[in-house]
């Protein structure tokens, strides 16, 4: 693969907001998770467990997952960013109002910019969710293992014509995720993957998120 056949997989992918029902076959689900798993990771550990739903199981995870956030307190089992200040304040600012511009939310509108942000524990329609944990006793370095392997499905996915959303909203209920799924409270649940086909008509399927120049994040050290 050239540089550029992996800049186009790369500029393909976007965080897909708004899914069409239809499944994936469970082999091409298999696929994707056997690339993902080709990325590094500390002492080769391979640190991620997944759990994918399918069917009728995501619908159910998904009513539950909606009570439990209408009813429930946060607690994410790994503690969600303090604060965003400076140009992480201002990127996270522009990538929320480009969301909100495209299915057509007014700036300062909370009600409105709330139930947007609900859509989050609908799985914003995915027929597939996969829940990704590591082991506790790895601490951060098995969540960044982690996270490769969340970038890697996603483009593996993005190569097969799946569209994914890595999202960490769904981890801010720790123990509902483990009471739900019987995850081992030695493992840390990190973050959801939503995935299906795109629904590409969709309004919130309607923009794409911008990058920092290299020149914003590149210190020659020569
Ligand atoms: C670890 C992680 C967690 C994320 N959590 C959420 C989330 O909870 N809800 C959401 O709408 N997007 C979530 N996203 C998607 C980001 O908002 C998105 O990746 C970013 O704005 C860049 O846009 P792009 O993925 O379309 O390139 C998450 C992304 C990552 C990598």
């Amino acid at each position: 693969m050239t540089l550029s056949e992996l800049n186009k997989l790369l500029d393909e992918r976007h965080s897909c907001r708004a899914f069409r029902p239809d499944p994936i076959p469970k082999d091409q689900i298999e696929q994707i998770l056997t690339s993902a798993a080709r990325v590094p990771s500390w002492c080769n550990a391979q640190p991620w467990d997944v759990i994918v739903t399918s069917g009728a199981q995501t619908d159910t995870f998904r009513k539950a997952l909606q009570e439990e956030a209408t009813t429930g307190a946060p607690a994410p089992d790994l503690p969600f960013p303090t604060s965003y200040s400076g140009v992480y304040k201002d990127r996270r600012r522009e990538c929320g109002w480009a969301l909100y511009e495209a299915v057509g939310v007014e700036r300062g509108d909370r009600s409105a910019s709330a139930k947007q942000m609900m859509q989050n524990f609908t799985l914003f329609g995915a027929p597939h969710c996969a829940i990704v944990s590591s082991p506790a006793e790895l601490g951060p370095y098995g969540a960044m293992d982690c996270g490769g392997f969340i970038t890697a499905f996603t483009l593996a996915a993005q190569a097969v014509g799946v569209a994914t959303i890595p999202q960490a909203a769904v981890a801010s209920y720790g123990p509902f995720l483990h009471r739900f799924f019987n995850i081992p409270d030695d493992r840390l649940i990190l973050c959801a993957i939503s995935f299906g086909y795109a629904d590409s008509e969709h309004l919130a399927n309607g923009f794409r998120t911008t990058r920092a120049a290299p020149s914003e994040f590149i210190t020659w050290a020569d």
